[in-house]
Formats: structure tokens, sequence, C-alpha cells
């Protein structure tokens, strides 16, 4: 697949993962990409998971005609894009390896080798010619591991991303045109994939961005997802906003857990009295059937949110428990955030999901709070209306 005339994507598409990274759905697939900058003196950017080594390493063959690259540059040594480095390394033995030194570290522990003899250890600012390309190397630790560099390609204006502005999905999946998503449907799985990913990460993000907002960049190449060609202020922007955990979105996200159904019609009722009263969007999620990632997704998204649970053993319900620890470990910040809470005979969850987000950076918790005992009364009623006018307010 061609980028740019010397610029190749050599990747693949994964549809057998079912969990990325251990944890995140990918009904999509997902895609590792490598890429081939043709020059003087080829250079491989990654290589890709050890599933599909081989044909990775055919890839390069063909496209090389059989010469070996003089180079190749490891940005990142989470195995998904590290797992075929060592029998690179085996078939191409006059192939020099580009990496940070903390990356090669890493290979000693995952190889049994640093290749001390045949590498080139970068970091800010050093530079690699391929004859008409020139490399340019950006340090980004933490987005999303320590030892990560991305690469800016300076001939073509290119910058090779690592992890950062990657999205979840294989390339080869059939797509419906999303009429009404300038992107073409980009954002949604690429936040499920920062936020699961990167999300605790804002700060580096945000020093990455400012490097990136002194060069000029025309293509975004990253590990995973599309290569973005066009309107790159927008995926920048985007970036700006989740990094910062500013509220992308205007709205309201309730994320609630029911066992007998008397706190979903709580939150139904809610809803309607949200949208009613002119909430310019309204989302609900019943935690016990999500993928909770997406739901960790909307809690990024939103700046107002609504958690609603049973009491479970004196507590809150598990599924509640579980997501809330999701978004702490992910520092979420900067919320407004109400509560519903349920119990037949001693309601904790409000309590409970309170000390939960005690460590919490910029939470507002809402004055209104709905304590139901067992099913929804009159006062209940009232409760959830004074509840939806604090959470419309500004
Ligand atoms: C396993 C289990 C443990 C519970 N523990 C408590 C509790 O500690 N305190 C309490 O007031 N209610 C407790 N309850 C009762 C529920 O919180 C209560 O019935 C609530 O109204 C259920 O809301 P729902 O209709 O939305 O499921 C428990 C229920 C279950 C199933
Ligand atoms: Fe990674
Ligand atoms: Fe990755």
């Amino acid at each position: 697949m061609e980028i740019s005339q010397n610029i190749r994507w050599i990747g693949v598409n994964d549809h057998e993962v079912d969990l990325f990274e251990g944890q995140f759905p990918v009904p999509e697939g997902m895609a590792y990409n490598s890429y081939l900058i043709a020059d003087e003196k080829p250079a491989v950017m990654d290589s890709v998971d050890a599933h599909f080594t081989d044909e990775w390493l055919s890839k390069i063959d063909r496209e090389l005609g059989g010469k070996a690259p003089a180079y190749l540059v490891v940005q990142h040594m989470e195995p998904d894009h590290s797992g075929s480095i060592a029998a690179f390394a085996e078939k191409y033995p006059e192939t020099t390896i580009v990496a940070s030194m903390a990356a090669f570290r890493m290979m000693k522990n995952f190889f049994k080798t640093e290749y001390a003899d045949r590498r080139v250890v970068v970091t800010e600012g050093s530079t690699l010619s391929l004859g008409s390309h020139e490399l340019q190397f950006i340090t980004a630790p933490m987005v999303h591991w320590p030892e990560v560099v991305m690469t800016y390609e300076k001939s073509e204006k290119v910058l090779f991303s690592a992890d950062a502005f990657g999205k979840f999905g294989a390339h080869d999946m059939p797509r419906e045109e999303d009429e009404e998503e300038e992107d073409g449907g980009w954002a949604c799985e690429a936040r499920r994939y920062y936020f699961g990913i990167v999300g605790k990460f804002g700060p580096q993000v945000q020093n990455l961005l400012k490097k990136a907002a002194a060069l000029d960049i025309q293509r975004i190449c990253p590990l995973h997802g599309p290569v973005l060609s066009e309107n790159l202020g927008y995926y920048l922007g985007l970036y700006k906003t989740w990094s910062s955990y500013e509220a992308e979105s205007k709205g309201v996200f309730i994320a609630y857990t029911s066992v007998y159904g008397h706190t979903k019609a709580a939150v139904e009722l809610f809803a309607k009295m949200l949208e009613d009263h002119g909430c310019p969007k309204v989302v609900v999620t019943d935690l016990a059937r999500c993928d909770v990632f997406e739901a960790v997704e909307d809690a990024f998204r939103y700046g107002k949110i609504v958690l609603a649970s049973t009491t479970y053993n004196g507590e809150v319900y598990p599924f509640m428990r579980e997501f809330i620890g999701h978004l702490t470990e992910r520092a979420w910040q900067k919320k407004k955030v109400g509560f519903i809470e349920n119990g037949s005979w001693g309601p904790m969850a409000a309590k409970t999901m309170m000390k939960l987000l005690e460590g919490s950076k910029d939470i507002t918790f809402a004055d209104s709070k709905v304590t139901i005992l067992s099913a929804m009364n009159d006062a209940n009623i009232i409760q959830l209306q004074n509840l939806a006018a604090e959470m419309l307010a500004d």
C-alpha cells in the first residue's frame, strides 16, 4: 500500500485478537502498522506482532526485491510492535537497529541481546540520513511506554507517531461511510483507544503536542489505525482536548447498575427529565451489559456524569466499583458528578462512590443526591428534578 511515492505501508491486519492488550474488545480487529521508507538506505519503521512475522518479512522482501534494509527504527517496545524484531535481526544481520537506550535495555530482556554491535542509539533531536530522506527523533516518554521515540521525516513532512493518533480496528473491514462524521467515524474508536491506553498520561501527551506544534506536519503515520493526511488540525485538536481532560461534548453521561430494575427506572425517568429540559445529549449505559471501555470513553467525553447504583453488601455494586476504578486509574478529572443510590435497608452506594472518587482532582459533586429505598416514591421524583436542574446549569 502506497502512502507516498517513497513510503509504503507494510503492516498487518489482525482478526484473531479478541482482547487488545488483554482487556479492550476489538470487534473490528486491530492493525499493526509498519512502514518502509524507500531511499538509498531504506528504513523499516517498527515491526509487528509475533503472530505476523512471516507475513511482515515477506512484505519487506517484496518491496525491496530481496535487498536488506539499512535500518530498522524501533519506536516502541510493546510486543504488538516489537514482536518480530528478533526474527528480522536474524534474517538481516547487516541491518542497523535504531532506538532509544531505554528500548535497547528492553530488547536485552525480551531477546537476550541489545544489539550492541549493530545499533544506533537516538535521543531527542538525533537525526539520521537515509539519502534524500532525513529522520529526526522526538522522545515521547509514556506515550505510551517510557522508551518511546517518534520520528519526523523532514523531506515529506511526515510524523511517525508511534501509538499516538492510533485507533482500534483493522484496515480491511468493510466500512459504511458515515455521512455525518467528517472523520469517517475515526474519533469513536480513536477516543476509546486513547482513554483506554494513554488516558492516564495527559501531561506527557501535552508535552508531545508542544513539540509537534513546532513541526510542519503534513501526514501522521501511527502504529495503529489509518494514516492521517487531511485536516490534521482536527486530530491534533482532539488530542489537545483529550489530554487536557476538558469536556469534548456537551451533555450528560449516566452510568448505572441495577439488579431488580428500580434504579434503572429512576435513570430512565431522569434521562427523560434532562431531555425534556433541552439537554443537548443524554447517554445512558448499563455497566453490567456494556464494554466498560465504551463507558470509560463517554465518562471522559462529557463533563457532567451521573452515577447510579444499587447498594451491595453495605457498599456499591461491583460493576460500578470496577468502572470507577477504571476512571480513577486514568486520572479522571474536571467533572461535575451527581449520584443516584438505591438500597432496601441501608443505602450506602452514594457514600461509597464519593469515597472512591476522593483522590481525584477537580471533581465537583452535585448538591442534590437521590436516595431510593427499593422503589421510587414522590420525594425521589423531586430529588431527581433537583439533580436534573443542577446538571443542566453551567
Ligand atoms: C447481593 C445483594 C446485596 C445487597 N446489599 C444491600 C445492602 O447492603 N444494603 C441495602 O440497603 N440493600 C442491599 N441490597 C438490596 C438492593 O440494594 C435493593 O434491593 C435495591 O433496591 C435494588 O435496586 P434495583 O431494583 O435497581 O436492583 C442488596 C441486594 C443484593 C442482591
Ligand atoms: Fe503501546
Ligand atoms: Fe501499540
